[in-house]
């Protein structure tokens, strides 16, 4: 669990120091004071980016150079982390002092997930919202794919760079077998992961509508196969097509997955409220299956923006149900909800960038 926090810099906050509960706390406040600034900092603290802007200039309070992150993790087995992050001139990350110089090493040091208003644009937008996720997820549990993720993505840009620019064979080939090897544990792992959703999601959907036949998470990854060898002669064939494109057309930065309940896509034939139900599940399957990813002793931290407010009673109960099974969980709202799950939450009321307990 998270212990505390600092911030410096971030957002509309100047300075904030603050010592969390170790189950339930809650960001309380009017728009606009910061609530979900806070969550941000949590998020950007357990994978380096934030939940709504790709542009760290955003992050850093306007008219300063930078901003400063840092948090104690309790492990909960008898020693504290404390993580640091420093974003001026350049990035620094320490652990306990020590400096980390690969990002890879820095995520992964608690598990995360995070309930935002934006969720339902995981069944309604385009693919790359639905691979950020399952990215961001899987990430935050599991370092091996993360190390995969980052030798692919580093592997593509080579070789997108290869295509359109000076084409070199060896070099072509070296890149090509880093991409297969990782672009097969990338595809395999996702497709664990949405196997181990589906039956959660189900169960989740069910227990709020009872209309729900049936639903699954269809994987569309662009090779049937998982293994890396014909992944090569894949990218071997396409080669020439690649080059005339100036990009790698195929691979897992081109995968997609579908959300199918009662054997009608979501996305074509869903309601608002179904894709937004839908989205809501999958996150709550989320809490429930990474928590078993990795480190099992690590526990799901989640963090929960703005989200209750429109769900129906069935829907709130599968929410606090699910929520629960988290080790550790915040919350922002306007009003915090006369519900007896907060009966022993810590209350932190936020008003223009400063924070107060109750
Ligand atoms: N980089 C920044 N520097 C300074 N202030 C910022 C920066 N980015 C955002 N803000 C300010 O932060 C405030 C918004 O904070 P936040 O989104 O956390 O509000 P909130 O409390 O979650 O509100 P709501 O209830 O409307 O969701 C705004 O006043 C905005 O101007
Ligand atoms: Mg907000």
């Amino acid at each position: 669990m998270i212990h505390d926090i600092s911030l410096k810099n971030f957002r509309n906050f100047e300075r904030l120091d603050a010592c969390f509960s170790r189950k339930i706390n809650v960001f309380a406040g009017a728009n606009g004071q910061g609530k979900t600034n806070l969550l941000e900092a949590i998020y950007f603290l357990g994978l380096l980016r934030s939940f709504r802007t790709s542009s760290l200039a955003d992050l850093g309070r306007i008219g300063t150079e930078g901003f400063f992150l840092s948090a104690t993790l309790d492990t909960g087995k008898g020693w504290k982390h404390l993580l640091e992050i420093d974003y001026s001139d350049k990035r620094r990350l320490r652990i306990d002092a020590a400096p980390v110089h690969k990002a890879s090493h820095f995520i992964c040091q608690f598990k995360l997930v995070a309930f935002t208003p934006g969720d339902i644009m995981l069944v309604t937008q385009n693919a790359s919202v639905r691979r950020r996720f399952i990215n961001m997820l899987l990430s935050s549990a599991d370092p091996i794919y993360l190390a995969a993720l980052n030798s692919y993505s580093d592997a593509l840009k080579m070789r997108n760079t290869l295509l359109r620019e000076t084409f070199d064979l060896g070099s072509m080939l070296a890149f090509e077998k880093i991409l297969a090897e990782n672009g097969a544990l990338i595809t395999n792992k996702r497709r664990e992961i949405l196997t181990e959703l589906t039956p959660e999601m189900l169960r989740i959907f069910r227990s709020i509508r009872n209309d729900v036949k049936s639903f699954a998470l269809k994987y569309a990854p662009f090779n049937g196969s998982e293994d890396a060898g014909s992944y090569l002669a894949k990218l071997s064939d396409t080669r020439a097509r690649d080059v005339s494109k100036g990009y790698t057309t195929i691979g897992p930065h081109t995968d997609d997955f579908d959300f199918v309940l009662n054997g009608r896509s979501l996305r074509h034939f869903g309601s608002n409220g179904f894709c937004r139900l839908a989205s809501l599940c999958l996150k709550m399957a989320s809490v429930s299956v990474i928590a078993q990813k990795g480190d099992e002793g690590s526990k799901v931290i989640t963090l929960v923006d703005d989200v209750t407010g429109d769900l129906d009673s069935a829907a709130t109960d599968a929410f606090f149900e699910t929520i629960d099974k988290s080790e550790q969980v915040f919350f922002t709202f306007t009003e915090v909800p006369g519900n007896g799950f907060f009966d022993c939450a810590e209350i932190f009321h936020i008003a223009d960038g400063h924070i107060a307990t109750h």
